[in-house]
């Protein structure tokens, strides 16, 4: 008897610690069905040159149910001349070439917009596919991931170019994207997502 009530503890006891360590999933809980009941079209527009960025858009659109676009710069950014022209490029704020656009932002209810921080500004590809494409937004939301940079001057850049106003803006560090901080970056995005309602 004593053997058997030693046996369902442990059972007990290892379910607890498996439920515990079950990875955190990207937050949905209904809002992709609010979202599609309402109607709403979004579009996360984002430029990654390592992959933070995508990595939060993809995670947006997983939550939202919503399209993805991929901006692409025809300038190569890496090694150190391509850091030092990337910085330069950002912290003057200028334009860039992008690769074709696939999505009409006009398309859209929504159009949620990522940048990496480069230099505490936006990123010239960002710059660039807000500049051509001011006039074809009905609403935009922003985000930003850096290295502990605040994104606050990107975000007045994009609100200067649009002249708009966003629903909802937030910026990711890229210590909330590690493993470890899964479940702060889940509740961070979380909010972002709820703002986008
Ligand atoms: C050219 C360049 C400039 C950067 N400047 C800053 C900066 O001023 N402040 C900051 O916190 N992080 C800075 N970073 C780090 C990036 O903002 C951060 O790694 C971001 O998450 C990268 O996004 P991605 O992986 O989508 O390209 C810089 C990175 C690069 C490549």
């Amino acid at each position: 008897m004593i053997k058997k009530l030693l046996c369902v503890a442990v059972l007990a006891f290892l379910a607890a610690g498996a439920a515990a360590l079950e990875p955190q999933k990207a937050p949905d809980c209904g809002r992709q069905e609010a979202l599609k009941a309402k109607n709403r079209k979004i579009l996360v527009v984002y430029y990654s040159l390592t992959g933070n960025t995508k990595k939060v858009a993809e995670d947006i659109a997983a939550a939202t149910g919503a399209d993805t676009e991929g901006l692409t710069e025809n300038k190569k950014r890496t090694g150190f001349f391509g850091f030092i022209g990337a910085c330069a490029a950002a912290a003057r704020g200028k334009l860039t070439e992008i690769g074709p656009v696939k999505r009409d932002p006009l398309k859209y209810d929504l159009v949620v917009i990522g940048t990496p921080i480069w230099a505490h500004k936006v990123t010239p590809a960002v710059r660039t596919y807000v500049t051509e494409k001011k006039g074809s937004f009905k609403n935009i939301a922003v985000f930003a991931t850096s290295g502990g940079t605040s994104p606050d001057k990107a975000f007045e850049t994009i609100h200067e170019i649009t002249g708009m106003d966003p629903v909802a803006s937030a910026g990711f560090i890229e210590k909330d994207l590690k493993q470890e901080n899964e479940r702060h970056y889940q509740e961070k995005l979380a909010v972002f997502v709820s703002e986008l309602e």
